[in-house]
């Protein structure tokens, strides 16, 4: 893979984001706000942290929230000027920094996370891409905190070794049936070379805990993988098989991402997260505290 910075991230955002029903009727799942951001923001922060200046949001015929919200809000931004809100504004100006561009995909039907990736190949062309899954949440501090989110930490990695990365983490044994999971070896504290992978065994046949969060850092030679990959797990289109096939042609890495994870795809983590961001908040940050500390008594 060749070095230098990441410039193109995709974001697959077609799901139905079922867990949230009913909210998802109308608000898509990586809309959902952690505190005061959606989801899919601090996903953005992170590609842009990675120095991507071109977002390409794999999406479905119904979304149109997410096109809206990087978009400019003229009245809106008008109005704040106007009463001197200034503050407002530039919260409001600030999803999206100038130099960066969003390029919006339809995936014509939800064939699965590999269908939706390939949706992105005209846009990404023949470069190594970011893939960011929105509802698994990285945080180590805010991007200008000084320390690299997760897509940067792995687009180092990926330059330096010449090789595909994904975010790895260790779940409980009866969890892997819900992710892609490695078999890998170790090379470092963080990093450890791929040998086999699986998309969502059965915790009696997983080759191990380890499993992929929501980051890859990917050749563009996985998209003819792609193209060939048949139905896999759920009769989806799997990303984890087509880097499965990519592990006979190059070497990917699994990567231990410095930082924590939230998985919003569910409740219980969108709440910690949403609890984690309110107890750092200058605002609310210690009432958020004493809150905590009255339930337990
Ligand atoms: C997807 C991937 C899986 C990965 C997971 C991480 O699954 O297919 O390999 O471990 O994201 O969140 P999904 O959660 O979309 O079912």
């Amino acid at each position: 893979m060749t070095s230098g910075r990441l410039r193109k991230v995709v974001f697959p955002v077609a799901g139905l984001g079922t867990r949230f029903l009913p909210a998802t009727k109308v608000v898509a799942k990586e809309m959902l706000p952690v505190l005061d951001r959606p989801l899919i923001q601090y996903a953005v922060d992170e590609a842009v942290d990675a120095g991507a200046d071109t977002l390409i949001f794999v999406t479905n015929r119904y979304k149109h929230a997410i096109a809206d919200y990087f978009d400019k809000a003229y009245e809106l931004e008008s109005k704040l000027a106007k009463s001197g809100k200034n503050d407002l504004l530039a919260l409001v100006q600030g999803t999206l920094p100038k130099h960066v561009r969003c390029v919006f995909v339809t995936q014509p039907e939800a064939l699965g996370l590999g269908h939706a990736v390939l949706c992105a190949k005209p846009v990404v062309g023949d470069e190594p891409f970011g893939v960011i899954l929105a509802d698994d949440l990285i945080w180590n501090g805010n991007p200008g905190s000084g320390r690299p989110g997760a897509l940067r930490q792995m687009s180092e990695v990926a330059a330096r070794e010449s090789a595909g990365v994904l975010a790895v983490e260790e779940v409980p044994r009866e969890d892997t049936r819900k992710y892609g999971i490695v078999d890998s070896e170790a090379i470092s504290e963080r990093v450890a070379r791929i040998r086999k992978m699986v998309e969502k065994p059965e915790p009696d046949v997983a080759p191990s805990n380890l499993a992929i969060v929501g980051r890859y850092v990917l050749p563009s030679d996985i998209f003819s993988l792609l193209e060939q990959t048949s139905p896999g797990a759920g009769g989806e289109i799997q990303l984890t098989d087509a880097i499965e096939a990519l592990l006979q042609k190059q070497s990917v890495l699994a990567y231990r991402v410095e930082g924590t994870r939230f998985d919003c795809g569910n409740k219980l983590g969108l709440v910690k997260a949403t609890l984690h961001m309110a107890l750092q908040d200058p605002q609310i940050g210690q009432e958020t505290l004493k809150l905590l500390r009255s339930l337990e008594q």
